[in-house]
C-alpha cells in the first residue's frame, strides 16, 4: 500500500511586522485586549501591491520544492489552499503554475477557509495513494491585510488576521510506518453566515431572514457588487466570534480523537499536535481537554496571527525546523473554521 509522505516543507511570511500597538491607530482597541483574548502579540503583512497571495505562496513552494529535491517541472499536480485568492477567478493555483513555469498539470483550489489546507492534504493524499501523482504541490496561503475593516467597527475580526503562506510536497512511499495515516474531512453548513464574506455574491440576500447584514438597495447589474455595500462596509468579513468559539472547543478534540482511535492511538501517543491557529485559548483549551503536556503542541499565533489556511503549514513548518518534529514521529493536525468545516489529519513523519 502507498502512503503519502511530506517530502518538503516550506513557508513564508511578509517582511513587515504589525504590532498589536501599530493598530490602535485605526481603531479602538488594546495590546491588553488582544493579547488577553487571542494571545496574538503580532502579525505579519503583505506589501501592499508587490506582494499577493499567490506571490506568497510561490515562495514557500519554492522552499519546499528545493527541500523535495526536486524541480518545479516535476511538480504533477498543484492543490492550493485560500480564501483571499488574487482574483475571484480563476483561482491561486493557476498563477502559481505561471510563476514557477510549470507542466501543463492539473491545478485546483480548495475553498475551505481555515481547514483549507488539511482539505487540501487529504485531497492530494487520494491522489497519491492511488498511484496516479507523484509529486503533488499543497499549499495554503492568504493575505488577509487587504480585505479587513480596520475601523472600530470591525476590530473582532481585524486584529486577528494575518498574511503568510505554507507549502508541502507530496510524494508517495510503500514505507507503511510513514506518512499520512488517515485524514477526516468534516461539515455541518447550518450556521454558514456566522463566520462568512457575503459579498460579493449570488445570494442576492436570500438569506437576509437570518439576521444578518447584507446589501440593501442593490438594483439589476450592482447585485453582485454595489455602491450600497460598499457605503454599508458589507464589503468585509463578518464574524459571530463567541459562537465560533463555542463550537471550536468541541469540533477540535472530537476530530483529533477520531483521527487517534481510527489507527489505534491515545493523545499521550502525540509528539505533536498542530492546531490551526485561530486563538491561543482554543488551543490551550484544547490541550487541555485533550491532556496534552506543553512539548506536545505547537502555537505561533503568538508571531503570526491567524493565517487561516496558511496557519498549519507554516506551523508545522516552523516546528519541523525548531528540531520539535523528527523523523517517526507521531504529528496530528487539526482545524477548525468557517463553514463550519473541520477536519484532522493524523501522521508518521
Ligand atoms: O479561524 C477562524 C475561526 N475563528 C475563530 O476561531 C475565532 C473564535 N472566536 C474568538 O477567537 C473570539 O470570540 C474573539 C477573539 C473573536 C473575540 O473574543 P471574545 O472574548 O469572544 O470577545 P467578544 O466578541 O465577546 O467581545 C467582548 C467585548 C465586546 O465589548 P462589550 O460588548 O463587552 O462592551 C467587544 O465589543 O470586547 C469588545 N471587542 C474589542 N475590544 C477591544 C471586540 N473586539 C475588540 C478589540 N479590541 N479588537
Amino acid at each position: 500500500m502507498l502512503r503519502s509522505i511530506i517530502a518538503g516543507i516550506g513557508m513564508y511570511v511578509p517582511e513587515n511586522i504589525v504590532t498589536n500597538n501599530d493598530l490602535i491607530k485605526y481603531m479602538d482597541t488594546s495590546d491588553e485586549w488582544i493579547q488577553e483574548r487571542t494571545g496574538i502579540k503580532e502579525r505579519r503583512f503583505a506589501h501592499r501591491t508587490e506582494e499577493t497571495t499567490t506571490t506568497m505562496g510561490v515562495e514557500a513552494a519554492k522552499i519546499a520544492i528545493e527541500r523535495a529535491g526536486i524541480t518545479p517541472q516535476d511538480i504533477d499536480f498543484i492543490v492550493f489552499a485560500t480564501l483571499s485568492p488574487d482574483y475571484y477567478f480563476p483561482g491561486c493555483g493557476v498563477l502559481l503554475q505561471r510563476a514557477l513555469k510549470m507542466k501543463e498539470i492539473g491545478a485546483l483550489d480548495v475553498r475551505n477557509q481555515c481547514s483549507g489546507f488539511v482539505y487540501a492534504l487529504s485531497v492530494a493524499d487520494q491522489f497519491i495513494k492511488t498511484g496516479m501523482y507523484k509529486n503533488i504541490l499543497v499549499v495554503g496561503a492568504e493575505k488577509h491585510s487587504f480585505g479587513l475593516d480596520f475601523s472600530t467597527r470591525g476590530r473582532n475580526v481585524s486584529v486577528i488576521f494575518g498574511d503568510g503562506a505554507g507549502a508541502v510536497v507530496l510524494q508517495p512511499s510503500a514505507n507503511e510506518n510513514r506518512g499520512i495515516l488517515s485524514t477526516h474531512l468534516h461539515s455541518d453548513g447550518e450556521s454558514a453566515e456566522i463566520l462568512a464574506m457575503y459579498n460579493p455574491g449570488t445570494h442576492a440576500n436570500h438569506w437576509a431572514d437570518k439576521n444578518y447584514a447584507f446589501f440593501d438597495d442593490a438594483t439589476i447589474g450592482e447585485m453582485f457588487m454595489s455602491h450600497s455595500m460598499i457605503d454599508h462596509a458589507q464589503n468585509f468579513p463578518f464574524m459571530d466570534g463567541p459562537s465560533v468559539f463555542k463550537k471550536a472547543v468541541v469540533k477540535f478534540p472530537e476530530v483529533i480523537m477520531e483521527a487517534l482511535q481510527q489507527n489505534g492511538y491515545q493523545p499521550s501517543d502525540l509528539n505533536m499536535l498542530i492546531p490551526h491557529q485561530a486563538n491561543l485559548r482554543i488551543a490551550q483549551f484544547v490541550q487541555q481537554k485533550l491532556g496534552l503536556t506543553d512539548q506536545q503542541v505547537y502555537n505561533n499565533i503568538q508571531k503570526y496571527g491567524n493565517t487561516t489556511a496558511a496557519s498549519i503549514p507554516i506551523a508545522l513548518c516552523e516546528a519541523w525546523q525548531d528540531g520539535k518534529i523528527k523523523q517517526g514521529d507521531l504529528v496530528c493536525l487539526a482545524a477548525f473554521g468557517s463553514g463550519f468545516t473541520w477536519a484532522g489529519a493524523l501522521l508518521k513523519w
